[in-house]
């Protein structure tokens, strides 16, 4: 049987999220400058966001550009930026074509440039009805949740909320992420075993699948293997294995 034949249709994850990593080294293996591996990266996302949408995945979340990585060198960056207004004026047509709907969550310190483009973007997918994509764009964790902190302390301020109403919903509902559900599950690839400020709240119980292939060689094939590998866990969410069974 093919791995895609054993996923389980009625038991599909609802909300996958990747970090993407890899590129750099991808590109170094074959002695080329890092920029070369974040294009290749591009095919990945575009083949991976199609597995999804074909598969039935309702949303998929993509880590894109942590708020760390401005710090890394301006030349990388400017390349990540004008790749990223090339792709989305190259991919529009099939976002379209597939009913994929893009969606951004990050600080909004990106470029005009690239903002213009991604709302463009957001806009003519808005009204479609199968997978969301959702870019994570100078996003990180940290910043999200104190941004939820902030607006929940402003809402208490205008009496809009009670201190004592505030419950796990209120900071899910404060969050840049609150239209989708938590992801069930989470994959990093590049061998590295580490969040780097993604998602902290909503992977709570998320599976975490780590895997050694680099992005740009991260093909449809590994997308159906990283979810076999998440149907065959057992999701216990603090019960025990009996339980679960009855
Ligand atoms: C992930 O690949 C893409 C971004 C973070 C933008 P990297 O650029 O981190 O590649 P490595 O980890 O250096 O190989
Ligand atoms: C995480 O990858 C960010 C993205 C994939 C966009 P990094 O390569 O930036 O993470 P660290 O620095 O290795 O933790
Ligand atoms: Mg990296």
């Amino acid at each position: 049987m093919s791995l895609k034949e054993q996923i389980v249709m009625s038991q599909l994850p609802q909300h996958v999220a990747i970090i993407m990593d890899g590129n750099g080294r991808w590109a170094k293996s074959k002695g080329k400058i890092r920029l070369f591996g974040h294009k290749f990266g591009v095919r990945a996302v575009h083949n991976i966001t199609e597995a999804a949408a074909e598969l039935g995945i309702k949303y998929l979340t993509l880590y894109t550009f942590s708020t760390e990585n401005w710090s890394r060198p301006l030349a990388e960056i400017k390349g990540i930026m004008s790749l990223l207004v090339s792709t989305i004026a190259e991919e529009t047509e099939t976002l379209l074509k597939n009913n994929v709907r893009l969606r951004v969550i990050g600080n909004n310190s990106l470029p005009d440039k690239v903002q213009a483009k991604l709302d463009e973007c957001v806009k003519k997918t808005e009204n479609n009805t199968g997978l969301t994509l959702v870019l994570a764009l100078s996003y990180s964790s940290r910043w999200e949740i104190t941004e939820a902190v902030r607006s929940i302390a402003k809402q208490v301020k205008d009496g809009a909320i009670d201190i004592d109403a505030i419950d796990q919903n209120t900071v899910q509902n404060n969050l840049s992420t609150s239209f989708m559900p938590d992801p069930e599950l989470l994959i990093r690839t590049s061998g590295e075993c580490r969040i780097s400020n993604f998602l902290l709240w909503q992977i709570a119980y998320s599976e975490l699948y780590f895997t050694d292939t680099l992005w740009p060689d991260f093909d449809k094939e590994e997308l159906y293997k990283a979810i076999v590998e998440y149907q065959h866990r057992e999701r216990r969410f603090g019960m025990t294995s009996e339980q679960l069974k009855k």
